[in-house]
């Protein structure tokens, strides 16, 4: 798609990757993505802010040769992630005058990550500027939104926040703007928890400093850009507090359907109890969806069946996933089946260090559910009910 004017002088120079759909081999796409960088073009100087996935970078560069760009002065790396920073060596060479202008740690993730000669670099620190005639650039370091070299990039005159993945999403779409914003909130959720939410406090301090800065539009290195900024701001200060919701997340496996019994029954009496429960299949779920879910939920019941002596695979890779994205549960608990014993309890709990959880109870059985068993489930679902009064979720 070719490039598209902001404001005056300056364009969105991006890269659309329709039919992505896996990203860090992990991630699933269902939506694209789009690897946004942006052509500042002062009356002095000019910028490239950020590149795009190395596999694109031949659209990136015909963008920038359509725009009859012949000299680049400065590429502005906010990040070093290749997605980002991968077709900066092609910059550099299809206009070699260019300088990469980035902090301190970016640089040398980039001298490391891409062997970007050092002469090539100007560093910046905090609240720097870069001058462009009569724009100027100010840098805002802003570590851990992904990576620890982070930094944001703001067009003073503009009013423009440049704030590579922050505020991002993976969506691939026609659309400059969030102009639906129903469709953008889904995938700008799903992005937050799937790459943002481990840094939840981080980004907290991040959304309080950039209330010194007067924004008109932000425009991130992934989907659509934000031409009403409360839009996704308003969002990120309510994923990022600690307020939580009524809410059982329950991924589940079961082998022979005695955990998928304990798990429907469960189901059931918390639904009973008035608490929005949301199973998933580790079978058949998208972790995606798994990830958003787990932005608000109060409470995270894991439930597996023991094979071998452990817990199932499936169940395994969700609770380690949950874990790394560090959401902000208050509490968990675990269901599940054994037929001879094991160590399936120990095993799934050791795996919840990074959560700041109250381990409620489990109910751990001995092969297919009986009355005692139900019994035990509803007192589990009991404990989460008030568990939950006492946070006034309901
Ligand atoms: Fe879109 Fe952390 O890269």
């Amino acid at each position: 798609m070719a490039a598209r004017e902001i404001k005056s002088g300056i364009y969105w120079a991006g890269v659309h990757h329709w039919d992505r759909r896996l990203f860090d081999e992990l991630i699933p796409l269902p939506d694209g993505t789009t690897y946004n960088a942006y052509l500042v073009k002062g009356s002095e100087k000019t910028a490239l802010i950020d590149s795009a996935d190395p596999v694109k970078e031949d659209e990136l560069i015909a963008n920038l040769q359509n725009l009859g760009i012949e000299r680049i002065d400065y590429v502005i790396s906010n990040h070093a992630e290749q997605d980002h920073s991968g077709g900066i060596p092609k910059v550099l060479t299809t206009y070699p005058d260019a300088k990469v202008v980035t902090n301190p740690k970016c640089k040398t993730m980039l001298m490391d990550l891409l062997l970007i000669p050092e002469q090539k670099f100007i560093v910046v620190n905090d609240k720097d500027t870069l001058p462009l005639g009569d724009k100027t650039l100010e840098f805002i370091i802003a570590p851990w939104v992904h990576w620890p070299e982070t930094m944001l990039t703001y067009s003073r005159e503009d009013e423009i926040l440049f704030p590579c993945d922050l505020f991002g999403s993976h969506l691939a779409t026609s659309d400059l703007y969030a102009v639906d914003e129903a469709r953008v909130y889904e995938a700008a959720k799903r992005y937050y928890a799937e790459i943002m939410m481990p840094f939840r406090n981080n980004i907290q301090k991040h959304l309080k400093r950039l209330q010194e800065y007067k924004i008109e539009i932000i425009a991130p290195s992934h989907g659509p850009l934000h031409n009403r900024p409360d839009f996704i701001l308003d969002a990120y200060r309510d994923w990022t507090s600690d307020n939580v919701k009524n809410e059982v997340i329950l991924p589940y496996v079961s082998m022979h359907g005695s955990t998928e019994k304990m798990v429907k029954y469960f189901i059931e009496a918390l639904i009973q109890k008035g608490i929005t429960v949301k199973p998933f299949n580790l079978t058949k779920t998208d972790i995606g969806e798994l990830a958003v879910a787990l932005v608000d939920a109060a409470t995270i019941v894991i439930a597996t069946p023991t094979v071998l002596v452990g817990p199932h695979p499936a169940a395994v890779y969700a609770t380690y996933l949950a874990n790394a994205l560090r959401p902000k549960a208050k509490y968990a608990s675990v269901i599940g089946s054994y037929s001879w014993g094991g160590k399936m309890l120990d095993q799934i709990t050791s795996m919840l260090g990074n959560l700041k959880v109250e381990l409620i109870p489990p109910v751990i059985i001995k092969g297919y559910p009986k009355t005692s068993d139900f019994k035990a489930l509803e007192r589990l679902a009991e404990d989460i009910l008030q568990k939950h009064k006492e946070l006034k979720l309901l």
